[in-house]
C-alpha cells in the first residue's frame, strides 16, 4: 500500500487522538486473567488491536465490538490445558508476546513462538525471561518455539536490566493472581504501563508504586471483569502537534492528556513553539523559525523513542543543527535517508546519534515507511514538502494510527491511498 501527498498546503481544525494503542494492547492481554466480562472504552480502531482481539478469539474468548471504540470480551469459551498460540498472529505484531504473562497466571503450560513487530534494532526479550523464571517458569526453545511451563508461580523481587515496557506488563500479569508479595524493580512507568497498572487494580489486582519504577504486587486469589478508559494515545498527540508546528498550522490537538508529555512539550517550547496547554487539548500558536535541539530518547517521563523520528523531521525546518540521540535502539534511523533524499541536511553519526541542520527546503520523493512510527515522521516530511511525495510501504503506519488518510484530509491535507 502506499500514500500519495502532495505537500505545502496549511492544515486548519481540530483532531481527536483517541486510545492508546501501547495502553490497550496489554489492557486486552490482561482481560485473560478473568473468565468474567471487561468491557474496554476509548478503542483505538488500527491494525495491531485487529490482531489482539484474532489473538483473543483464537486463545478462546469471546470478543465483540459494541460500536465504533468500545470493545467487549466475553468469557472463555473453551479452557485448553495447553495453549499453542497461532505463531502467523503471534509474528504479526510485536504486543502479540503479551499474552504470556496472563496465561501463565492461568495455566502451567504454553507455547508460543517468537514475536514480530517493527525492524528498529536488537530487540530482546532476556528481561522477559529474567523476570518469569525468577518467578519459577522454565524456558525451552526448539523448532523456533518457546515452551513456558511451570508448576505454580512463585512471588519474588525481580530486577529488571532494562525498564522495558512490555517486560514490565508481562510480569505484572504473571504475579497479580501469585500469592505473596511481588515486586519490579526498574520497572517501566510510562503512561501506558500506569493504564494497566489500572486496570488490573479494577479488576481487584493490587499494586503500589504504580508510575514509579518499584512495583509492589500483593497477589489476589482472583480478579473479576470490569469497565475501563484506555488513556489518550500520547504519542498520538505528539505526532499531531509536531504534524501542526511543522508545516506551521494552527491546528487544536484534541482529547488528550498534556501532563503525560511534559518533556518533549518543554523541549519544543524551549525551541521557540508556541501553544496554548487546555486540560485535555493544546492550539499550536504561529511560531517564528524554531531553534536547533538537542534531543535524546529516554524512558518515561523524557522524550519517548517513539516520536525521535519525528524531532528529525522537525530538526529540517529549523535554524542550525540538531542532535538527535536515540539512547533505547539501534535501529532507529532508517527515515534519515528518505530525508535526505527529499533535500534534507542530515547525516547518521553511528546507530545512536544523527546531525540534522536546517531550515532546508523538503522536495517530493519516492520514499519509503521503514516502520510505523518514522512512517509518521515520513508523512510530516511529505506535508512540508514541496511537490508529490509516494510513501511506499504505507500500511505499516496503519498498524497505529486510526484512520489517517481520512483524518488527515478532514484536516486539509491532500493525500490519498493507494494499494
Ligand atoms: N530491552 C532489553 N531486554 C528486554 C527487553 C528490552 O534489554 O528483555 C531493552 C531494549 O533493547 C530497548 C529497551 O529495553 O533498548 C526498551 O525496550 P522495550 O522492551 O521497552 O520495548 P518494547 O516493550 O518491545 C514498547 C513499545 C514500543 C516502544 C518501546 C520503548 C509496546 C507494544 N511497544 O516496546 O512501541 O518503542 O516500548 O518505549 O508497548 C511503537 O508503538 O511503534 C513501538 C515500537
Amino acid at each position: 500500500m502506499k500514500f500519495v501527498i502532495t505537500g505545502g498546503k496549511k492544515l486548519r481544525g481540530s483532531i481527536d487522538v483517541g486510545g492508546a494503542k501501547n495502553a490497550v494492547l496489554p489492557i486486552l492481554a490482561a482481560t485473560l486473567l478473568t473468565d468474567e466480562a471487561c468491557v474496554i472504552h476509548n478503542v483505538p480502531l488500527i491494525r495491531d488491536v485487529d490482531r489482539m482481539l484474532e489473538l483473543l478469539t483464537n486463545i478462546g474468548r469471546t470478543v465483540i465490538r459494541n460500536g465504533d471504540h468500545t470493545v467487549t470480551i466475553g468469557p472463555a469459551r473453551r479452557q485448553s490445558p495447553i495453549h499453542t498460540i497461532d505463531p502467523k498472529l503471534v509474528k504479526s505484531f510485536r504486543a502479540s508476546f503479551l499474552v504470556v504473562g496472563p496465561l501463565l497466571a492461568r495455566t502451567r503450560k504454553i507455547r508460543i513462538t517468537e514475536p514480530g513487530g517493527c525492524s528498529i534494532g536488537n530487540r530482546p526479550l532476556d528481561d522477559h525471561f529474567h523476570g518469569l523464571r525468577r518467578m519459577g517458569v522454565t524456558i525451552v526453545r526448539s523448532d523456533g518455539m518457546y515452551t513456558f511451563s511451570h508448576r505454580g508461580l512463585e512471588a519474588k523481587t525481580i530486577t529488571l536490566v532494562a525498564p522495558s515496557v512490555t517486560a514490565t506488563e508481562n510480569i505484572l500479569m504473571a504475579c497479580v493472581l501469585t500469592r505473596g508479595t511481588t515486586t519490579i524493580k526498574d520497572a517501566a512507568a510510562e503512561p501506558h504501563v500506569q493504564d494497566l497498572c489500572f486496570f488490573l487494580e479494577r479488576m481487584g489486582a493490587r499494586i503500589k508504586g504504580i508510575g514509579t519504577s518499584t512495583l509492589t504486587v500483593t497477589g489476589v486469589g482472583n480478579l473479576h471483569g470490569t469497565m475501563h478508559d484506555v488513556i489518550p494515545d500520547p504519542i498520538g498527540a505528539l505526532s499531531y502537534i509536531m504534524m501542526g508546528l511543522a508545516t506551521k498550522s494552527r491546528i487544536t490537538v484534541a482529547g488528550i492528556r498534556p501532563d503525560h508529555l511534559d518533556v518533549p512539550l518543554e523541549t519544543l517550547l524551549a525551541a521557540g513553539a508556541r501553544f496554548d496547554i487546555a486540560r485535555h487539548s493544546i492550539t499550536l500558536k504561529s511560531s517564528g523559525l524554531l531553534k536547533e535541539m538537542k534531543i535524546q530518547t529516554r524512558p518515561y517521563p523524557g522524550i519517548p523513542t517513539d516520536v525521535q523520528a519525528l524531532f528529525g523531521v522537525l530538526a529540517t525546518q529549523a535554524q542550525g543543527t540538531s542532535l538527535i540521540h536515540e539512547t533505547i535502539f539501534d535501529g532507529r534511523f532508517a527515515y534519515i535517508s528518505e530525508l535526505a533524499r527529499m533535500g534534507a541536511n542530515a547525516v547518521v553519526c553511528d546507530p545512536h546519534r544523527a546531525l540534522i541542520t536546517g531550515p532546508t527546503s523538503l522536495y517530493g520523493q519516492e520514499i519509503r515507511s521503514p516502520d510505523l512510527r518514522a512512517g509518521m515522521a515520513m508523512i510530516v516530511a511529505a506535508l512540508i514538502a514541496q511537490g508529490q511525495t509516494i510513501i511506499y510501504d504505507a500500511q505499516s503506519i496503519e498498524r497505529g494510527y486510526e484512520r489517517i488518510v481520512e483524518r488527515l484530509s478532514a484536516l486539509g491535507a491532500d493525500i490519498r491511498r493507494e494499494e
